[in-house]
Parts: C-alpha cells; sequence; structure tokens
C-alpha cells in the first residue's frame, strides 16, 4: 500500500522554507570527469574526503533542505567514522539517493540515449529506505539535434520515468522526476521550449498511467535556455518568462515543487535566473519555484577544494556562499551585490 501521507509531506519538506537540494550524486565517471579537469586524483578516497567536506560544511542547512547521494557515498563514512547520511540527517537536511544506473545509447536510435536501473528496483529501494534515505532521483537525458529527440526516445524515457516513480512511492521514497532536456547544441531557445513542453506532456501522462500521485513528486526540469553555443543568449527575463509559460502549459498544479537542475549555467546565471523567476510569477505559480544544482553549488568550492584538506575550510565557505545566494533567489532577493560581499560563518 502507498505511503500517500508520508510521500506528501516529504514532498513538502523537501521545497519548505525557501530551501533547495544539493545534487552532490555525481556517478563515478561523472565525478572523475570533474576531478580530472583540476588534476585531483580520481579514487575512493579523494571521493570520499570531497563528499565528506561538502557535507560538514557549517550551516548548511540554512539553506539547503535534501542533498541527493551517489549509492557509493551513502555508504561511506567520515573520517571521524560517523555515516555521511548521519551527518546529513544532523544537520536537518533530508537524504536522497540516486537510483538510475546511468544514461545507455537507445538502441536503433543514433545519438539517442535511455536511463537505465529498473532491473532490481524494488530491492535497492528498499534499502535505501532502510538506511534512512527519503527520496530518489532518476535523470532520463533528451538531446536537440539534427531530427532528434524523435518521440520513441522521448517515450521510452518517460514510460521508464513514471515506472521507477510508482516504484519509489511503493517504498515511500519521494519519487524527483528528471527529465533533463540538454543544453548542449546550438538550438535555440524556442527550440528547447518546443522539446521541454512535448517532453514534459508524454512525462505527465505516463505518470498518470502508472498512477503515480502527483502530490508525492518532485519535478526537476531543465529552464527553457538557448543552447551553450547558440549566437542568441537571450536575458533573464526573457529565460524565466519562457521558462514559465512552457511549465504553466505542461506540469499540473498538484505537483508541490519544481526544482531546477543547473545544467552547465554558470552558477551566477543559475541564480540569477531562478531570481527573476520568482519575482515575476512567485504570486502566480501553482509549484514552489526552486533549485537542485549540482555544479552550479559545487562547482566553485571543488575549483577551491582542489583535493587538498588545507583548502576545505575556504571550499566550504565557498559552497556556504552558493547555496545562501540561491536561498536568496528563491525569495526574489537575490543580486549581484551578494557576490561581491562572501557570507562568513
Ligand atoms: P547540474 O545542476 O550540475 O545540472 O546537476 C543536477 C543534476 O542532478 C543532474 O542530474
Amino acid at each position: 500500500m502507498m505511503k500517500s501521507q508520508e510521500l506528501i509531506s516529504t514532498a513538502k519538506a523537501m521545497v519548505a522554507g525557501n530551501k533547495g537540494l544539493l545534487a552532490m550524486d555525481e556517478s563515478f565517471p561523472t565525478c572523475n570527469k570533474r576531478f580530472a579537469k583540476l588534476g585531483i586524483p580520481q579514487t575512493v578516497e579523494t571521493r570520499r574526503a570531497y563528499r565528506e567536506m561538502i557535507v560538514t560544511t557549517p550551516g548548511l542547512g540554512e539553506s539547503i533542505s535534501g542533498a541527493i547521494l551517489f549509492d557509493e557515498t551513502i555508504r561511506q563514512k567520515t573520517k571521524d567514522n560517523i555515516p555521511m547520511i548521519k551527518v546529513i540527517a544532523d544537520a536537518g537536511i533530508i537524504p536522497g539517493i540516486k537510483v538510475d544506473t546511468g544514461a545507455k545509447e537507445l538502441a536503433g536510435h543514433p545519438g539517442e540515449k535511455i536511463s537505465e536501473g529498473l532491473d532490481g528496483l524494488r530491492d535497492r529501494l528498499l534499502e535505501y529506505y532502510q538506511m534512512g534515505a527519503r527520496f530518489a532521483k532518476w535523470r532520463a537525458v533528451i538531446v536537440i539535434g539534427n531530427g532528434i529527440p524523435s518521440r520513441s526516445c522521448i517515450l521510452a524515457n518517460a514510460h521508464t520515468l513514471a515506472r521507477y516513480a510508482a516504484s519509489c512511492q511503493e517504498a515511500g521514497l519521494v519519487p524527483i522526476v528528471e527529465p533533463e532536456v540538454l543544453m548542449d547544441g546550438n538550438h535555440t531557445m524556442a527550440q528547447c521550449f518546443k522539446v521541454t513542453e512535448e517532453v514534459l506532456r508524454i512525462v505527465f501522462n505516463q505518470l498518470y498511467l502508472q498512477e503515480v500521485l502527483l502530490e508525492g513528486i518532485i519535478l526537476k526540469p531543465n529552464m527553457i535556455v538557448p543552447g551553450l553555443t547558440c549566437p542568441k543568449q537571450e536575458f533573464v527575463d526573457e529565460v524565466a518568462d519562457a521558462t514559465l509559460k512552457c511549465l504553466l502549459r505542461s506540469v499540473p498544479a498538484a505537483v508541490p515543487g519544481i526544482t531546477f537542475l543547473s545544467g552547465g549555467q554558470s552558477a551566477e546565471l543559475a541564480s540569477d535566473r531562478l531570481n527573476a523567476m520568482n519575482i515575476i510569477f512567485r504570486s502566480k505559480s501553482p509549484w514552489e519555484l526552486s533549485f537542485s544544482y549540482g555544479r552550479a553549488l559545487q562547482q566553485p568550492a571543488l575549483e577551491i577544494w582542489m583535493g587538498k584538506e588545507a583548502n576545505v575550510n575556504q571550499a566550504q565557505k565557498a559552497l556556504y556562499h552558493r547555496a545562501k545566494c540561491n536561498y536568496a533567489a528563491r525569495r526574489g532577493e537575490y543580486n549581484a551585490e551578494m557576490e561581491q560581499i562572501k557570507q562568513t560563518f
């Protein structure tokens, strides 16, 4: 039987108090790629030390309501032998877990991806719930390119997301439903709008078919933005307008919260755009407009940390600062001056 009340209250708590989610669930290849770029060794121990730096940031719970972990991290401990998941929970942050096993090539569809991980999912979800996780994440990837995305790719991913979401709810975990339309490429903002609207409408149709309780999910979409190499880059307010227009057309009001991914935007732009959405639409939006950033929260801290214990304190300050900026953006109170005065603990 579905634990409806628990799911509803967890989902609400994930977007309560103007706080947002911290995505720190990079898989081995993604985490190693980010480390390699900065010359940080790619080992179990460096990944553990990095994640310890993040979760022990003083005051993180002031702006962060939930943290998404990777399987390796949820089983790791700090150097003082405290389970990472306990550190998170003690900081008042809800622990979550990434459960897809990665986006693989979709057979018969060159350039398109399907996220895997449904096999054995029920048992994995039960274990994560017992460990203390209260929500999960599954990321589907949609690529805009020549003749793609195909309807078959969108349908396959939407169906998979819905199956995952239903399984999570059965286990008492709130599913973060993440259909990410990638920013890579030179496509226009209008193309991103069109594809994202189609994807979201199909995702919600599939969620309905699988009888997913919408009050007990969180949607994690991309913003409506031009491709990274598109010559025309719209202003912040135009991105905010297009994003809300697209979401208002395609996301039911029963969903409690929308937590955007950052997707390769700069940390400042991700804060600025979220801020604009909350200034313009906060009073009209049926859902909380929040964040679930990975790179836009972590990247400045990672670049300071560089794998060195001596840099932990400064790196934590940078992470704390980005979390505070996005907390302000949820209230529409973020501004460029915040970037000058770096917060101290
Ligand atoms: P980014 O904010 O770096 O896109 O990461 C969010 C995320 O969790 C992607 O799955």
